[in-house]
């Protein structure tokens, strides 16, 4: 069986918490080289997990490494001018997500990429969790019946991540970009990607820059970025989704608020013929009359690297990722039609 050599494209907190570790623990997989923006992260995180190769720049690594597939861990502005770098030399990507933040570049790339045989996955580790594809198998032997209603909701209390997460230039946007991309796709997915007819949104900065003390929040490893610490982007945002197929999707998600932070993503889905919800999972239906109200009992698994497992498999077998470059872009396509919806201040219909 062929082993994957991989380059990491961005030595943050993701990479080291997540890619690098799980890439170490992956059989048929190598990390053949490392690529940071700050030359001495990528000193660091080389020596430290002995890789042979670093690089600040990641053209000079396809000078001088053969990589199979490039996992983009860098911020969120960056991920589509990279990946068609990537993809220029027929490498596979992987990207953290969101896959992009502008639509148009984010379509383009995607067209250059299927036209090279280019894998494309973005990182959506919420699909991988084992009460997840439990929920996904019931949805699709239809044991909901017609799903016409889901919510999905994500309140963090004190949340806002530091450093370019804030920064729109860098992040595309806050709340919605961040968190509510997992929260969206996973509702998205779980509906059985309906296609969209029309989005109504509200995004604003609630709390914005708050000096609450003892808090802590997820923090970006490179402190060059975001110096001036801007903050233009939002912390919150709320969205009704209506489906051509008749369907809604109700979606809430926060940074930072004053109320319940939720543990995880909060789903809830109604069907004709049955309903669930997250977390724990628990499916509700009527049997001959009668209600019923099951909690299903599974092992919990390791998401993020059932996740990077999926990703070395699809390059070894050419298959399509379960979250390819297209729902990436339906998603995104979706979070810019909240943000519109916002601005207008009106309901936004998809052509
Ligand atoms: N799947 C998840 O649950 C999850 C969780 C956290 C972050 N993320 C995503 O991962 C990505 C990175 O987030 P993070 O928290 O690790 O950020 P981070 O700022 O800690 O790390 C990003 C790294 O990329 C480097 N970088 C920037 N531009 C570069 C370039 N052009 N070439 C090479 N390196 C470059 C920076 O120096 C930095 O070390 C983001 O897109 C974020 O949305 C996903």
């Amino acid at each position: 069986m062929k082993n994957i050599n991989i380059g990491i494209i961005g030595l943050g907190a993701i990479a080291e918490t997540s890619h690098i570790p799980h890439l170490n623990d992956t059989e048929n997989a190598t990390i053949a080289a490392v690529v940071d923006l700050d030359r001495n992260r990528a000193q660091t995180i080389a020596e430290k997990y002995q890789v042979p190769h670093f690089f600040q720049d990641m053209e000079e690594m396809f000078k001088q490494v053969k990589v199979d597939a490039v996992m983009i861990c860098t911020p969120n502005q960056t991920h589509i001018k990279l990946a068609k770098l990537a993809a220029e030399k027929g490498i596979h990507v992987f990207m953290e997500k969101p896959i992009g933040t502008d639509l148009q570049n984010v379509k383009e790339y995607l067209e250059f990429a299927e036209a090279r045989n280019v894998l494309t996955m973005v990182g959506m580790p919420h699909r991988f969790r084992r009460d997840v594809s439990i929920l996904k198998e019931y949805a699709e032997q239809e044991a909901f019946g017609n799903i016409y209603y889901a919510k999905a909701k994500l309140f963090r209390r004190r949340g806002t991540p530091k450093g370019w997460f804030t920064n729109k230039a860098l992040a595309g946007g806050g709340a919605m970009m961040d968190i509510g991309v997992h929260a969206l796709d996973l509702a998205w997915w779980l509906m059985g990607n309906p296609e969209v007819q029309s989005v109504t949104g509200k995004t604003l900065a609630g709390l914005g820059n708050y000096q609450t003390k003892y808090t802590a929040s997820w923090e970006s490893k490179n402190k060059q970025l975001n110096v001036e610490q801007l903050f233009d982007v939002e912390d919150f945002a709320s969205a009704w989704i209506r489906f051509k197929n008749g369907s809604v999707l109700s979606l809430e998600v926060a940074w930072a608020m004053n109320g319940e932070q939720d543990g995880n993503i909060d789903i809830e889905l109604l069907g004709d013929k049955g309903g669930a919800t997250l977390s724990p999972l628990t499916i509700f239906k009527e049997e001959d009359g009668l209600l019923s109200k099951t909690n299903p009992i599974y092992e919990n698994n390791a998401l993020f690297k059932a996740e990077i497992e999926h990703f070395i498999d699809c390059v070894r077998t050419k298959t399509t990722p379960l979250i390819d470059g297209n729902d990436g872009y339906e998603v995104l396509k979706m979070i810019h039609a909240i943000y519109d919806s916002s601005n207008l201040n009106k309901e936004v219909n998809y052509n």
